[in-house]
């Protein structure tokens, strides 16, 4: 099993992954895309690895009709119940982002957070490809991935560390020549140590441009923020914005 489709490595950094500090910027993050993409009332909105559906919930209750994909069967649940609790309607779908792809559905689509470059670039080809399929002519695709930053300045080494009340032993390792950096983890969970593992490719911006232009999308913006601030060398993250002609 790849480490991306163990549901425990998800349960387990999911207290990190969705902190109090990361779910109170959904909002403000919601608005920045809503402006970035110029996004119409009532739009058809795909939210790829959608999470426990930190943007999905924002955007239904702007009004959009939403759907939400994700592999993680426990985020889902999670996302389902979220939406239940702020009483708006999310389409939820428990499913691999590299099989899912809904033809000419969407106004746009979102994969937000780093959750791209898990596989292996064919597989990655793929993803765009399914989202280039499921958009309407004339919609868009916005990317917030890791940035150039990441492989000019690695991390590296080990580190110990505690975070929302874990303890964390971790140990970077960067492939320059793969672009691929490999992250080990042990964690102490009610006395016992679990070892995880991740790893991911990071791509540049000419790359994301090839993949996507591969997939028939237009590149139409590379920022470092969804402000849209330009993106220099050593920003560690990237939002990529295209769009598929009309
Ligand atoms: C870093 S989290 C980001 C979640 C969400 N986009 C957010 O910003 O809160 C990465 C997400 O990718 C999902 N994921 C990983 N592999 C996937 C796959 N093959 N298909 C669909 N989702 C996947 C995980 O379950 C997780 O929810």
């Amino acid at each position: 099993m790849e480490w991306h489709e163990n549901e425990e490595y998800w349960e387990v950094l999911a207290p990190l992954m969705f902190n109090e500090e990361r779910m109170a910027a959904a909002s403000d993050e919601v608005d920045a895309i809503v402006g970035l993409l110029e996004l119409e009332p009532n739009s058809a909105v795909l939210d790829l690895a959608c999470g426990i559906g930190r943007h999905s919930v924002e955007l239904a209750k702007r009004g959009h009709r939403v759907t939400g994909v994700d592999s993680t069967k426990h985020y889902i649940k999670e996302a389902k119940a979220r939406c239940k609790e702020e009483s708006v309607n999310v389409e939820f779908i428990h499913q691999d982002m590299r099989r899912f792809q809904r033809g000419g559905t969407f106004h746009a689509a979102l994969n937000m957070r780093t959750s791209f470059g898990h596989f292996p670039r064919g597989e990655d080809e793929q993803v765009i490809r399914n989202v280039a399929n499921s958009l309407r002519p004339g919609g868009h695709f916005l990317m917030e991935l890791a940035g150039p930053g990441i492989l000019n300045e690695p991390p590296k080494g080990m580190k110990t560390y505690t975070m929302e009340g874990m303890d964390f032993w971790e140990e970077f390792k960067v492939d320059l020549e793969a672009k691929r950096i490999e992250h080990r983890f042990k964690i102490d969970l009610d006395g016992e140590q679990r070892e995880f593992s991740d790893g991911y490719r990071i791509y540049s911006p000419k790359e994301m441009t090839e993949m996507m232009e591969l997939a028939g999308l237009d590149v139409i913006g590379i920022y470092s923020d969804l402000g849209g601030t330009e993106l220099m060398d050593n920003d560690r993250m990237m939002v990529v914005v295209a769009m598929k002609p009309e």
